[in-house]
């Protein structure tokens, strides 16, 4: 699907410098997506040149969040040419599935598009490539990572001891898969009152700082919950993007420089398995 070579990933249309960053949750709805996408923005903020490869086949939402406009195009039929937003290059099923949009190349099988979505979108030079998997620990989601032995994990939780658990699951078949942990991002651990700025922890404490803990990596940032960062969701136009002054936007700023910071080495030993018939589609 790809080879290591000069330290970087070399895709059959494009390479990878930086880190190819697999965002995961023992559950649904924490807010993957979410912090996907505005990850992505503020690596590019930060100059960085960044793609989205929505790998949640079946629940795509990425193009909503990312407000995509534009179509997939193909050249010459044999590859794809991944349309942008906000400076971010967005490979999603929903490129494919638009009633609108005439498919414009052969649409991805679901077993196989994972591997399709690699190897004939055209990414061009990226500094960071950004997996937005489906939620939990079911086949789909190990299969990802079995099949790209570079990718990182970054798991993103919620505050609660029972989602730590869950989470836990991800992480541990991370480890048993051989795949580094990059770290985990709380999401939604507390509101901020707006009368008086206190932090109300709604759904309790310490979820993340456990997990991290549990997985032998960092905590990367604790993200508040924010109703007008949900509407920016909805809307299309990522938080980050639409109000950079608000507390998240500065969160998630200081998570990606934390992870640009990061010195990340491709180990050219390491070798991905060529999928042979896809990963199984459950
Ligand atoms: N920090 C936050 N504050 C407020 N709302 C948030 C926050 N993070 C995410 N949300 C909202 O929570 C909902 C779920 O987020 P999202 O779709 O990103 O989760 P997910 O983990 O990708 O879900 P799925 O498992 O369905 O893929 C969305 O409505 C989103 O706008
Ligand atoms: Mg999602
Ligand atoms: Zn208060």
């Amino acid at each position: 699907m790809y080879k290591v070579e000069e330290g970087k990933i070399q895709l059959e249309n494009g390479s990878i410098s930086e880190g190819l960053i697999a965002i995961a949750s023992g559950k649904g709805g924490v807010g993957k997506s979410t912090v996907t996408v505005n990850l992505a923005i503020s690596l590019a903020k930060a100059g960085k040149k960044v793609g989205i490869l929505d790998a949640d086949i079946h629940g795509f939402s990425i193009p909503r969040i990312i407000g995509l406009k534009d179509e997939a195009k193909t050249k010459d039929n044999k590859t794809i040419i991944p349309p942008k937003s906000f400076n971010i290059k967005v490979i999603s099923m929903g490129s494919f599935v638009d009633e609108r949009n005439p498919v414009v190349w052969r649409a991805p099988l679901l077993s196989g598009a994972l591997q399709q979505f690699m190897q004939d979108v055209e990414w061009g030079e990226l500094d960071y490539l950004l997996l937005d998997l489906p939620p939990g620990t079911g086949d789909m989601a190990l299969d990802i990572m079995q099949n790209l032995p570079h990718a990182e994990v970054l798991v993103v939780t919620t505050p609660q001891p029972t989602a730590v658990h869950v989470a836990g699951r991800i992480g541990k078949a991370a480890e048993k898969l051989d795949v580094d942990v990059l770290g985990v991002i709380e999401n939604m651990s507390y509101f901020r009152c707006d009368d008086c700025g206190h932090k109300e922890y709604i759904f309790g404490q310490g979820g993340g700082k456990d997990l991290a803990k549990e997985l032998n990596t960092d905590l990367l940032g604790q993200l508040p919950l924010d109703p007008i960062a949900r509407q920016a969701s909805d809307d299309g136009l990522p938080i980050v993007e639409a109000k950079k002054e608000l507390e998240i936007s500065k969160v998630y700023k200081k998570i990606s420089e934390t992870i640009t910071s990061k010195n990340t080495e491709f180990d050219p030993n390491k070798k991905p398995i060529s999928l042979q018939n896809g990963p199984a589609c459950h």
